[in-house]
């Protein structure tokens, strides 16, 4: 066993390159990944590829339909863009005083505490060289990167992921002033509180490699990207015009990944070695997880929400959990069912 001794739920490295070994391999465990990485051992994951919720104000917060829809319900009536708008994270309305500011630091720096609380175990479970890359918007992905290098991984990359549209989110001066009877309101014409959001970053961090990029790769099949186009270019750092896949209709959840960008995102950072085990911490509805099974990769998910669970195992063609016994005792041996 690699991790603490007395831990009667821990997996050893032997199990983790068993293929027959459920809780690590090709499997989505249901619970808190700061909780549930703590059972896997150290140096095991090859990549973790991850899309964490970057609504800070969710935390401590269920993060679930209800949730969302009792935010949706509370402001229906409004005419607001975006309506799910997390309160005090700089998008939403309120008068500009030193309280504000004060919330909105107080939030960002309790969300970066958050993502070095998981990146932390990221950091224990991953080999040597193991990349690591997370999405995040423009406005906290350094935050991000801050939490996940002082969890002792080294900072290699912002990938860009450029969307196919943006809403503009903010205020149209113009508008609010000839609103208030202001006679310069044409003079403002054009001015705006933000630009349109086209992008979300992928903060890209790997774990330190063992002397150097060959001795890593030959020990831990790991450390480099593969960065060969099929049409002969070298791949740079913009993931653009990737088309989204209608999802399944049984997929309900909010914040689905469209499928070939987890595939491209799995491709350029997984080599496709046996031992090699994908983890997604906040798999969510499985998108990394089924991008990582086309490959023919092992994966390892986490999710915290049972439906949201459900819908990535019947993604994955898993079984479901309370269909066999099997599973359910392991989960909840390890604490992972509540
Ligand atoms: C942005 S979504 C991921 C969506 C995913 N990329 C997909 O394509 O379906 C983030 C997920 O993290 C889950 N989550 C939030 N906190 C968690 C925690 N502490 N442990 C495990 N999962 C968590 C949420 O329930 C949510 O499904």
């Amino acid at each position: 066993m690699l991790t603490s001794p007395g831990d009667s739920h821990t997996i050893s490295s032997m199990q983790l390159s068993n293929a027959s070994d459920f809780r690590a391999r090709d499997s989505l465990l249901v619970g808190d990944c700061r909780e549930l990485l703590k059972t896997l051992p150290e140096s095991s994951i090859a990549a973790c590829i991850t899309d964490p919720p970057y609504n800070y104000e969710f935390i401590g917060h269920k993060w679930d339909h209800a949730e969302i829809q009792r935010r949706l319900d509370r402001i229906r009536s409004s005419n607001t863009l975006v309506k799910n708008i997390p309160y005090g994270s700089g998008l939403a309305g309120g008068v500009r005083n030193a309280r504000w500011y004060a919330k909105n630091r107080k939030n960002i720096l309790d969300y970066q505490e958050w993502c070095y609380s998981w990146g932390a175990e990221v950091f224990r479970v991953c080999k040597p060289g193991a990349i690591v890359a997370v999405f995040n918007s423009s406005r906290t992905m350094a935050h991000v990167q801050v939490a996940l290098e002082r969890a002792g991984f080294y900072a290699r990359d912002c990938i860009v992921y450029r969307r196919s549209s943006g809403i503009p989110k903010g205020l149209n001066v113009a508008a609010k002033l000839e609103k208030l009877g202001d006679p310069n309101a044409e003079i403002w014409e054009g001015w705006h509180s933000c630009l349109r959001s086209e992008w979300e970053a992928i903060v890209v961090v790997q774990k330190p490699l063992e002397n150097n990029y060959i001795e890593t790769l030959q020990k831990y099949d790991v450390g480099l990207f593969h960065a060969a186009n099929e049409d002969g270019s070298f791949q740079s750092n913009i993931l653009e015009g990737l088309p989204r896949e209608t999802a399944e209709n049984y997929n309900i959840h909010c914040t689905v990944k469209p499928l070939t960008l987890m595939i491209k995102l799995v491709e350029m950072m997984v080599p496709r070695s046996p031992g090699n085990v994908v983890l997604d911490p906040f798999a969510g509805s499985g998108t990394t997880l089924v991008a990582a099974k086309q490959l023919g990769l092992a994966y390892l998910g986490i999710e915290i929400n049972c439906e949201y669970a459900a819908i990535a195992r019947q993604r994955l063609g898993l079984e479901q959990m309370g269909t066999t016994g099997r599973q359910e005792t392991l989960l909840h041996a390890a604490g992972a069912i509540h």
